[in-house]
């Protein structure tokens, strides 16, 4: 039996290139050694995106994306959070066995108590239950597949480690391998990949380069990104430029020790390593948009292949519940 990999996109707003890296491509890659169940995660994203057509919009972009980066439909089962109703039961039973202080400690909470306090605002100004719930929900997708691996970038660490938690919680409580404890798996190298101003690429910074962005577009960003003031002859180091860093993502070994002994050497201006990044980035990045621009040209197509993963995960999810409600004494009937 093969091992289960499972990972979820909010569909938050477009995907960039710290997504691709960080989360698609290394989910793409497991596909060939686990069994794969990759998702939407369309309900996380109500936390924040209110809009309904922008939802909608952004539920499909994240979905073509995935099948643009590679994503073969019959190989893996892939469907929108929502469409697997059994999630929120779970998630509901994972709610009595997880501490509120471990909610308390969760990073993005974290983060939003510490913004209002230092605005000087309640301290719950703006938060709502599903951001304090977040890491019960999102155990609940993992723990639901009986996932072993979950690919994610650095910053979703914590909470696997929490559905970790919960799972060993529910186990304990009923003597029983009930759940699965996962494992998060993050790629080292592709850890955080830093945006256009030099911190982690986010939507939350506005930052990005995204990854479907028309080639014009794409020169333009990557010619924004924000470099220091040396001049063209002064040698340069590669590694903590992030013009390098974003190329080594895109450039085969070979073309990225040429491109670090050019900075190391001098003679080469910020313009022109830009340009190596843009035409690598370009090289890499037009098949995907066009296959992208595809994708999205026919929406009733791209339903119906989340409706078939749907139907292949919902009997998975339901015997996971089943189980729970018979250890709980909560019966089926
Ligand atoms: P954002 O920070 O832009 O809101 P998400 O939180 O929606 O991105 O992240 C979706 C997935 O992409 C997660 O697995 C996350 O770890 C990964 N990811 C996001 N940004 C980066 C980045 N800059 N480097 C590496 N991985 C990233
Ligand atoms: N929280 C993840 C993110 O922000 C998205 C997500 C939701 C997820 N459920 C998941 C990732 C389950 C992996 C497994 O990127």
């Amino acid at each position: 039996m093969k091992k289960i990999a499972l990972t979820g996109i909010k569909p938050t707003g477009i995907l960039h290139i710290g997504n691709y890296f960080g989360a698609i491509k290394p989910a793409l890659e497991l596909v060939r050694e686990y069994d794969a169940r990759y998702f939407i995660a369309d309900y996380h994203a109500l936390n924040t995106v209110k809009d309904p057509g922008l939802l909608a919009a952004q539920i499909r972009q994240v979905a073509a994306g995935w099948i643009a980066a590679g994503l073969d439909p019959e190989r893996v089962i892939f469907y929108r959070q929502s469409s697997i109703p059994e999630t929120f039961e779970l998630a509901t039973i994972l709610m009595a066995f997880t501490a509120k202080g471990l909610m308390n400690r969760a990073h993005a909470y974290k983060a939003a108590v510490q913004e209002n306090a230092a605005k000087g605002d309640d301290p719950d100004a703006g938060i709502n239950m599903g951001l304090f719930t977040y890491p019960v929900l999102m155990a609940a997708d993992i723990l639901l597949f009986d996932s072993d691996v979950v690919p994610v970038g650095k910053d979703q660490v914590q909470h696997v480690e929490m559905a970790q938690d919960i799972a060993q919680a529910v186990n304990f409580t009923y003597k029983e391998t009930l759940l699965r404890v996962p494992e998060a798996s993050v790629r080292e190298q592709v850890a955080v990949v830093p945006g256009l101003d030099g911190r982690k690429m986010s939507k939350s910074y506005g930052n990005t380069i995204p990854l479907f962005a028309p080639e014009k577009e794409l020169r333009k960003l990557i010619m924004r990104i924000v470099t220091n003031s040396q001049g063209v002859e002064e040698p340069k180091d590669p590694e903590s430029s992030q013009i390098y860093l974003l190329y080594k993502l895109f450039a085969a070994p070979e073309e990225q020790r040429s491109l670090a002994d050019r900075y190391r050497a001098g003679g080469m201006g910020w313009g022109e390593a830009k340009e190596a990044l843009f035409q690598a980035a370009n090289r890499e990045l037009s098949p995907l948009r066009q296959r992208f621009e595809g994708i999205l040209s026919d929406p009733a197509g791209l339903d119906a292949i989340l409706a078939r993963g749907a139907e292949k995960a919902r009997p998975i999810a339901a015997q996971t519940v089943a189980r729970l409600r018979k250890a709980a004494g909560i019966s089926s009937g």
